[in-house]
């Protein structure tokens, strides 16, 4: 963990046993899905007195008069992390990807907070932080907000929670760190059988399951999971698909950035910890075919290529795969216009119905294009009757070939004492 010299205002011991089982869960949550693998999550463990202070203000904590002046009523007895979007790891061509970023961290946070449940430091309070705060005066009080000197200037606050030590731990240590392990992205072709109606069930409502942000949750943001499996339904997605799909390769920012992080092989993928290569985009390919992807696919090309259809017979390629895909998932804010914590935690479902698919025998590769541009998103949520703004949209089913794992950066990265 970054920086070693924050002034223990926690027991020793206590800070200790928080740190290991905050190091286990960061390693678990590093395997969280994000768009691009660009993993744009950081985590700040509030250590020195104004972090702490901050932390516990912001939480709503009771403060009480000591002779030593004020503190916190839990101030010894809770750990708090803060949560946060890294500005320099996040994706910035379209003005979508603000989403898809705020998804990513909430996923990355309801693994971590999962972990650390499940190895007994429970999350009892929650408090998010608004990303984009309004300059309202000096009474607004994230204009205000602090965590000390330590925290990074690209780190983004997105919310406060506190955790407390509880016997017995909540969940199975060893089970989530399999299934974390076991979830890949597939991009291949999957099974075409139906999934069984109760399998679907269950995955609509494994939310329920949701242990770190459901107090939040209870407040009032709802997420609703929409199962595509009719075939006029299943058609319906594939024709978008095939009209927009190939607006990721012919919007020139947008595919210079994802260009960015298609790695030359497995070596470079390791070695720069994020992004894919083009096995995990494709599949297994040979060697020459191998050459002429990365050619057609480099930005230059591209552009060229455009001129001639290219981008649209690669939309046509991915809306087959679709219509022959025995599923498709649509996750939804009620809301139109959700707000960042809505978000935030929208990530989280996603990562429970992640996991419960995985646990499922399912794998899922998301469809974002259909949901990145404004017009394409609203015919989509039209044409299948969804209920509320759709964040989330995935091809769904069993594969038939497994998927290389992607790669990760160092999880000790994203952590900071602050
Ligand atoms: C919000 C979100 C959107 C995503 N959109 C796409 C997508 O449009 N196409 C795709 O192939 N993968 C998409 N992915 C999958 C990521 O590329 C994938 O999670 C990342 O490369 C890490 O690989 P892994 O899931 O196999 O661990 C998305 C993931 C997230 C969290």
């Amino acid at each position: 963990m970054t920086s070693t010299s924050a002034s223990q205002s926690v027991p020793p011991d206590q800070g200790v046993e928080f740190e290991y089982a905050l190091q286990v869960a960061a390693e678990i949550a590093a395997h969280s899905p994000s768009s691009h693998n660009c993993q744009p999550w950081g985590v700040g463990w509030a250590r020195s007195e104004t972090a702490r202070h901050t932390a516990a203000a912001l939480l709503g904590e009771p403060v009480e008069q000591t002779r030593a002046g004020y503190r916190h009523a839990a101030h010894d007895e809770g750990e708090y992390l803060i949560l946060a979007l890294d500005r320099e790891r996040q994706l910035t061509s379209l003005p979508s990807h603000e989403v898809e970023m705020l998804i990513s961290c909430g996923a990355y946070g309801e693994i971590l907070l999962r972990a650390l449940a499940a190895q007994g430091w429970r999350a009892d309070r929650f408090r998010s932080v608004d990303p984009a705060p309004t300059a309202r005066g000096p009474e607004d009080e994230s204009a205000g907000l602090i965590f000390g000197d330590r925290w990074p200037d690209a780190w983004v606050p997105l919310c406060v929670v506190r955790l407390r030590h509880a016997h017995p731990s909540s969940g199975d240590l060893a089970e989530l760190h399999d299934t974390v392990r076991a979830r890949h992205t597939n991009r291949g072709p999957y099974d075409p059988d139906s999934i069984a109606p109760a399998v679907l069930a269950e995955l609509s409502t494994s939310r329920s399951g949701l242990s770190s942000f459901r107090a939040a949750f209870e407040s009032g943001s709802e997420v609703t999971v929409r199962h595509v499996v009719a075939d006029a339904e299943r058609a319906a997605v594939a024709d978008l698909v095939s009209r927009y799909g190939g607006r990721d390769f012919s919007h020139s920012l947008a595919w210079r950035e994802t260009h960015s992080f298609i790695r030359r092989d497995e070596a470079d993928a390791e070695a720069r910890g994020d992004g894919f290569t083009l096995g995990q985009l494709f599949g297994q390919l040979s060697p020459p075919r191998r050459v002429g992807m990365r050619i057609a696919l480099a930005p230059t090309t591209m552009r060229i290529l455009r001129h001639v259809g290219y981008h649209r017979l690669l939309a046509r390629q991915l809306a087959a795969m679709v219509r022959r895909s025995p599923a498709t998932v649509a996750l939804c804010f009620a809301d139109e216009a959700p707000d960042a914590e809505s978000v935030v935690l929208g990530g989280a479902v996603l990562a429970d119905y992640w996991l419960g698919a995985t646990r499922a025998g399912l794998v899922l590769h998301p469809v974002s294009v259909i949901l990145q541009h404004d017009d394409a998103r609203t015919e989509l949520e039209q044409r299948l009757g969804l209920p509320g703004r759709a964040f989330f949209v995935s091809r769904l089913g069993r594969a038939i070939t497994a998927f290389p794992p992607s790669h990760r950066l160092a999880a000790s990265g994203a952590l900071r004492l602050v």
